[in-house]
C-alpha cells in the first residue's frame, strides 16, 4: 500500500485518501489494470469529465510500457450529451476516442457510448441496457461525482431504480459545463445517462473525487442517509464500492 495512503471503513463504502490527485489516478489505474490482468475480457464502465483524465493517462502508460492489453476488454460509458453526435468535439464519444480509446489497443466495436443523436431516447436507453446485459454485466464502473452529488448525469431527484434514459441537466451542471463550449447557448440542456440502478448492477464501483469543490458532495455521499438529494449516497447500498479521494475532496468528512 502506498505510504501516503490512509484507508478506513466509514460505512460499507471503502474510503481511501491520498495526498495528491496523481496518487488517486495511479491507484485507480492499478485497480483497473489488476482487473484486466486477472480477467482479460473484463467489462469496464467508464466516465468522462476532468477527474478521470489522469487515470486514462496512467492506463495508456501501462499499455505502452507494461504490456497491459485492452484487446479483449469491452467498455460502456456513463452518458452523452443529447443532440451531439460522436464527431462533435465536445461529445463524450469524441472525448473518449481522443484521450483514451485511440491510444490503446481496444477494439472500436467493443466501446459503447450512448448515442446522443438517437431518434428515440427511450429505445436507445433500452438498447444500451440490453447491450450491458448481453456482455454479462459490468465488472467495474469508474465514476466521478458532480459538486451537486450527481453520478453520471443522475441529477438530484434521480430515483435509485433509474435506468438509462434522457434527462434534463440542472442549471448547476449546465453552468459547470459552459467552460467547454464557446457560447453559452451551445451548452446542451439534456443528456442521455445510465441510471443509478445501472451503476448499482456493476460488480465493483470505483468513484474518484479530487479537489475542494467535491468535498461537500463527498461528505453527503458518505455520511448522509441515502437519498435522491445526493444520488451518490445510494452507493452506500453497494456491496463493493470504493471512493478514492485526494485530501481536498475528503476535507469535510467528519
Ligand atoms: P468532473 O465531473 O470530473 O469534470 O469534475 C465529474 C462529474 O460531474 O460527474
Amino acid at each position: 500500500m502506498h505510504p501516503a495512503l490512509r484507508a478506513f471503513n466509514l460505512m460499507p463504502i471503502q474510503t481511501q485518501i491520498f495526498d495528491t490527485s496523481d496518487q488517486v489516478a495511479q491507484s485507480a489505474a492499478n485497480t483497473i489494470a489488476t482487473l484486466i490482468r486477472n480477467k482479460p475480457d473484463a467489462v469496464i464502465g467508464l466516465a468522462t469529465g476532468s477527474t478521470p483524465v489522469k487515470t486514462y493517462a496512467e492506463l495508456i502508460g501501462l499499455h505502452r510500457n507494461e504490456n497491459l492489453s485492452f484487446a479483449k476488454v469491452t467498455t460502456f460509458n456513463l452518458d452523452e450529451y443529447w443532440g451531439l453526435d460522436g464527431d462533435h468535439n465536445q461529445s463524450y464519444r469524441h472525448f473518449m476516442q481522443n484521450l483514451f480509446f485511440d491510444r490503446i489497443d481496444i477494439r472500436p466495436w467493443n466501446t459503447h457510448v450512448p448515442n446522443g443523436k438517437a431518434v428515440d431516447p427511450a429505445l436507445e436507453g433500452e438498447a444500451f441496457e440490453a447491450k450491458i446485459r448481453a456482455c454479462g454485466g459490468v465488472d467495474l464502473w469508474l465514476l466521478g461525482i458532480g459538486s451537486n452529488g450527481h453520478i453520471a448525469f443522475n441529477e438530484p431527484g434521480s430515483p435509485p431504480d433509474s435506468r438509462t434514459r434522457q434527462i434534463d441537466l440542472t442549471p448547476e451542471t449546465i453552468h459547470a459545463n459552459t467552460r467547454f463550449f464557446q457560447n453559452q447557448e451551445d451548452v446542451p440542456r439534456k443528456a442521455i445517462t445510465v441510471g443509478i440502478a445501472t451503476i448499482h448492477d456493476a460488480r465493483q464501483v470505483l468513484l474518484l473525487a479530487t479537489g475542494e469543490g467535491k468535498s461537500k458532495a463527498i461528505k453527503q455521499a458518505l455520511q448522509d442517509p441515502p437519498s435522491s438529494q445526493c444520488p451518490a449516497s445510494f452507493l452506500q447500498n453497494h456491496p463493493n464500492c470504493t471512493f478514492m479521494l485526494d485530501k481536498e475532496a475528503s476535507s469535510q468528512i467528519t
